[in-house]
C-alpha cells in the first residue's frame, strides 16, 4: 500500500497549452517519484459542461491521454483513465449535490467567468462542476491533488464537502465501522505551487493562458512545432526595461514576471536563479534563451503526442486498463458511502 493517493484531471477541451503542462501535467509526472498511487483522469464529463462537438470529443480525449504519456506518466505505475468510463464519479457527485450548499456554489468565481453575462442560459452542469470535481477526488479518497492556482477555490470546496459529509453522517460512519478516527473522507491537500502555478497569456499579462483565448498567439500549444514556439515567444508582450536582478523588481511587471516564471519552471529552478543569470539582460536576449529552452522541452513532447495519437488502439487500451483499475478503488468507496447514507 502507498502512503499517499494522488488524483488530478485535465479536460479534453482541445488546445492543450504550456500552462496545462507546467501547472499540471509536468507536476503529475514528478508526483510519481513519491510513495503514492497516482490517478490521472481525462475529465470528459467536465468538458461537456460547455458544448463540445461530439465528432471531435473522442479525439480530444485521446489527445490529453497522449499528452500524459508523452510527458512521462507511466501507465503501469499510475492509473491513466477517462472519467466517463468509471460510473462512480457521477454516482458520488449526486450524493455530494445533496451535501454541498447552494451558498457555497454561489461563491465560485470560475462559474461566473465561464457563464459570462448570460448566466440564466448556463448549463446546470457548469454550475455543479465543482461538486463533480469533489466526487472525482473523493471517490478515491485522494490525499493530494496537484493543480494550477485557478483550481484553489474548487479544492477548498472539496474539503468543505468532505468535512460536512464526515460531520453529517458521523454516527452512521461509526456504526458501519468506517471511522478510522478522522471521518470517512480525508480532507484533501491541494498541491499548488512552483514558479508556474499560474501561467499568463503571452499577449496580456493580466489574463491566464487558456485553451479558449481567441488569439492563438496568447498560448504555446503542446503540439506547436519549433518555429511556432519561437515565433510566439518572440512576439510575447514585454515592457521596455531590462530584466531586474531581484524578484522584487518583477512586481508591477506582469509580462516580465510571466516569462521569468515560465523559464524557471521549464528549467526546474526558481525565479531567483533565473534572475541571477539574466538580471540586467534585455528581453531580446532573454527571449532567445527562452525559445531554446521551450523548444528543447516541448518539440519532442509534441512529436511524441502526434505519434501516439496516430495509434488510437494503443491509447484506448491504456484507458480501458486504467478504468478497470480505477473502478477497483472507487467501487468499494461507493459501497461504503451507500451504507453510510442508508441506501
Ligand atoms: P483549462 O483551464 O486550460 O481549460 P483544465 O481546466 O483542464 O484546463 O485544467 C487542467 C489543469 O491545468 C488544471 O490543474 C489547471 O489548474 C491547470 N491550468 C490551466 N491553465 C493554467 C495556467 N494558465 N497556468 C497554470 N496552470 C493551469
Ligand atoms: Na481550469
Amino acid at each position: 500500500a502507498f502512503k499517499e493517493l494522488v488524483f488530478s484531471g485535465v479536460q479534453p477541451t482541445g488546445n492543450l497549452h504550456l500552462g496545462n503542462y507546467l501547472g499540471a501535467i509536468k507536476r503529475f509526472v514528478e508526483m510519481q517519484a513519491r510513495d503514492a498511487q497516482c490517478l490521472y483522469c481525462v475529465v470528459d464529463m467536465h468538458a461537456i459542461t460547455l458544448w463540445q462537438d461530439p465528432a471531435a470529443l473522442k479525439g480530444q480525449i485521446r489527445e490529453v491521454t497522449a499528452a500524459f504519456l508523452a510527458a512521462g506518466i507511466d501507465p503501469k505505475r499510475s492509473i491513466v483513465f477517462n472519467q466517463s468510463q468509471v460510473p462512480q464519479h457521477a454516482e458520488l457527485a449526486w450524493i455530494f449535490n445533496c451535501v454541498a450548499r447552494l451558498g457555497w456554489l454561489n461563491r465560485m468565481t470560475q462559474f461566473k467567468d465561464k457563464a459570462g453575462k448570460d448566466r440564466e442560459n448556463a448549463s446546470v452542469g457548469l454550475y455543479a462542476y465543482p461538486v463533480l470535481m469533489a466526487a472525482d477526488i473523493l471517490a478515491y479518497r485522494a490525499t493530494h491533488v496537484p493543480v494550477g492556482e485557478d483550481q484553489k477555490q474548487h479544492l477548498e470546496l472539496t474539503r468543505d464537502i468532505a468535512q460536512k459529509f464526515n460531520n453529517d453522517f458521523s454516527d452512521s460512519i461509526a456504526a458501519h465501522g468506517h471511522d478510522a478516527g478522522d471521518g470517512f473522507f480525508p480532507v484533501t491537500e491541494p498541491l499548488i505551487g512552483g514558479p508556474a502555478a499560474r501561467v499568463m497569456s503571452l499577449r496580456d499579462g493580466t489574463k491566464k493562458m487558456s485553451k479558449s483565448d481567441a488569439s492563438d498567439n496568447s498560448r504555446i500549444n503542446l503540439t506547436d512545432d519549433a518555429d511556432a514556439i519561437a515565433a510566439k515567444v518572440r512576439k510575447a508582450k514585454t515592457d521596455p526595461d531590462a530584466l531586474p536582478s531581484e524578484v522584487a523588481g518583477l512586481s508591477g511587471r506582469p509580462e516580465a514576471d510571466n516569462l521569468v516564471g515560465i523559464f524557471a519552471a521549464l528549467k526546474d529552478v526558481s525565479r531567483e536563479d533565473v534572475l541571477r543569470d539574466y538580471g540586467g539582460a534585455q528581453f531580446s536576449a532573454f527571449k532567445g534563451a527562452l525559445v531554446e529552452l521551450a523548444v528543447e522541452t516541448l518539440a519532442p513532447l509534441g512529436a511524441e503526442m502526434k505519434r501516439l495519437v496516430a495509434d488510437p488502439a494503443e491509447i484506448d487500451a491504456v484507458l480501458a486498463d486504467g478504468a478497470e483499475r480505477a473502478e477497483a478503488i472507487a467501487a468499494p468507496t461507493l459501497d461504503a458511502v451507500k451504507d453510510i447514507v442508508g441506501f
